[in-house]
């Protein structure tokens, strides 16, 4: 092991079990739950110190490697969500975004701070939204296999028609993490909209699951996100070839892959919003959230 994994193995231990489970600021939200039945922090505003923890990761010089795609009319979203993510995602780290396409030309120019680049990569077109949003987890695991090794440490997919709004930090780093679903964090669990069909290879039965994480934004570790995107590809494939296409596409396979393995850390809808005009008691701040758009105007089909 080398010696940065090796630090970046022994942190993310500290951090999880010293810096938030122990510390006082952890005690400081009673209104949500903030740590899961298996022991993971699920991180909020007021259970972690930023300062502190940026202290630590940035003694590294870690990349975080990040990824969205843009096709078709989804390409309006890259600049609003490029230039605000330069002002609160990862704000003195390197960041490197991957930007996958059909039209790179239409890729607008961006200006980046120091240590942060964007690759454009040309993807085919696709005819329908579900084929567009289900594919992407071959795109992410072939990426992650040919051109991360060497290139970065953690990697985060999220989805383009989003925008920051206020801080994502090293507070969100862990070799596997999901984020809780905006829409589906404080309902009962038999109201998830997991997959309910057995013939599907991400159905989850009723009486199971432990939450119902946002298919827009997920990462960890280059490995252990490189398992979860193979593992997702594969059941899509699996499904396909049955002729059948979970609920909510790989999304629905997401959640059934975070349920038999655990995420280390999860993050709250604050990672994740509604959108910029939606509150909830819970939500004290708004860090990345969904852009309201235009179904029928952004969409290749209904
Ligand atoms: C919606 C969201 C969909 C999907 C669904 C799950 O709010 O727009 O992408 O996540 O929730 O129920
Ligand atoms: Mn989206």
């Amino acid at each position: 092991m080398e010696a940065k994994d090796l630090w970046i193995a022994l942190i993310t231990r500290v951090y999880d079990q010293l810096l938030y489970k122990q510390s006082s600021v952890f005690a400081g939200r009673t209104d949500v739950a903030t740590v899961t039945s298996w022991s993971a922090p699920i991180i909020w505003e007021g259970t972690f110190d930023s300062a502190l923890i940026d202290s630590i990761y940035q003694s590294q010089n870690l990349t975080i490697a990040t990824t969205v795609f843009a096709l078709g009319k989804y390409t309006c979203f890259v600049k609003d969500f490029l230039e605000s993510a330069e002002e609160h995602y990862f704000v003195g780290f390197r960041v490197h975004y991957y930007l996958f396409t059909d039209k790179p030309e239409s890729v607008p120019v961006v200006k980046m701070g120091e240590h942060r680049s964007l690759t454009v990569q040309k993807v085919q077109s696709l005819n329908r939204w579900q084929d567009i949003t289900m594919n992407r987890m071959e795109k992410l695991e072939k990426l992650i296999e040919n051109e991360l090794a060497n290139d970065a440490d953690f990697i985060f997919c999220l989805d383009v028609d989003t925008k920051f709004y206020a801080r994502w930090g090293a507070e969100s780093l862990g070799h596997l993490v999901g984020v809780i679903h905006p829409w589906l964090f404080d309902v009962p669990r038999d109201q998830f909209t997991y997959e309910r069909r057995p013939e599907s290879k991400a159905y989850i039965p009723a009486g199971e699951g432990d939450y119902y994480y946002a298919g827009g934004a997920f990462g960890g570790s280059l490995e252990d996100v490189h398992h979860l995107t193979k593992t997702c590809r594969e059941q899509l494939n699996i499904d396909a070839a049955n002729s059948i296409e979970a609920v909510w596409q790989e999304e629905s396979h997401l959640n059934k892959y975070f349920l038999l393995n655990k995420p280390c850390k999860l993050l709250s809808p604050e990672y994740m919003w509604r959108d910029i005009n939606t509150s909830a008691a819970q939500i004290k701040i708004i860090r990345f959230t969904n852009v309201p758009k235009n179904y029928a105007e952004v969409r290749p089909n209904p």
